[in-house]
């Protein structure tokens, strides 16, 4: 069943995520989606600022599924891939996707994913997924160097709302299919720049170098440790992952 999306339209916020929680809490019904024309404290997985700047897609999707907290990991991973394709869909682009949440265009990072929880009495109440995507504006990071926008590699403005339209499409069918159980393994395969590869991540302090072997169902990625054993990566609160190798070097 598709839900119905009720957008809300802001100009600047300090965060649309902290907006639909807000309204989340209040009672919020599923399919609020806060948009927002640039955020002042825009935020990325831990605990990092999401830079902001006006001509960028700032939204998050207020949900209400039948899920535990475990499973955010799955909705955060696999959520890649709609929001993928929805840029593929306007752009002719081909996106990867990045363990766990990032968007990539050619190995810099065009967009994000933070799926945030909130529950009430020991329960998940309701799911916040917020997208930010570099679109037209290029992102104010000490890190300019690793991000791009779609304006930078198109040499043009791209059209927001036809890009919004498109990813709330296809986050439509994604959540449809989350809420039966079923991900796109196959999709998210295609798209992945980590599978295959020689990584380092690092768990809260403990570094792991390895070979990505494989993404699950669940959304955890399996790495073959450089030491032998195979190490599940789930604790995505605290894990960063990088790529050790160039591609050339992963194809020998
Ligand atoms: C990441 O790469 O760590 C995730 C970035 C997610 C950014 C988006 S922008 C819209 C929504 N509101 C926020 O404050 N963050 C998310």
């Amino acid at each position: 069943m598709t839900i119905v999306h009720r957008i809300v339209r802001q100009g600047e916020v300090a965060s649309t995520n902290e907006e639909a929680k807000a309204r989340g809490k209040a009672g919020a019904a599923e399919g609020l989606v806060i948009v927002a024309e640039s955020q002042s404290a825009g935020k990325g997985r831990l605990g990092r600022t999401w830079s902001s700047p006006p001509g960028g897609l700032y939204l998050s999707l207020l949900l209400r599924p039948q899920l535990t907290t475990k499973e955010l990991l799955r909705m955060t991973v696999y959520s890649c891939v709609p929001v993928a394709q929805a840029i593929e869909e306007v752009t002719d682009l081909q996106v990867q996707v990045k363990w766990p949440n990032d968007l990539e265009l050619n190995g810099k990072k065009l967009g994000g994913i933070l799926v945030e929880g909130v529950s009430k009495l020991n329960r998940l109440d309701f799911v916040v997924l917020g997208i930010g995507i570099n679109v037209n504006a290029e992102p104010a990071t000490d890190k300019v160097e690793r991000a791009v926008s779609l304006r930078a590699v198109l040499c043009r403005e791209v059209d927001q709302e036809q890009l919004l339209a498109s990813v709330l499409q296809h986050l439509d069918r994604f959540y449809s299919r989350l809420k039966k159980g079923e991900v796109d393994e196959v999709g998210y395969k295609r798209r992945s720049s980590v599978l295959g590869r020689k990584v380092e991540a690092n768990l809260g302090g403990k570094v792991v170098r390895g070979k990505a072997l494989r993404v699950l169902k669940d959304g955890g990625l399996v790495v073959r440790s450089d030491e032998g054993p195979l190490v599940k990566l789930s604790w995505v609160s605290e894990t960063t992952l990088r790529l050790l190798e160039t591609e050339e070097a992963s194809l020998q």
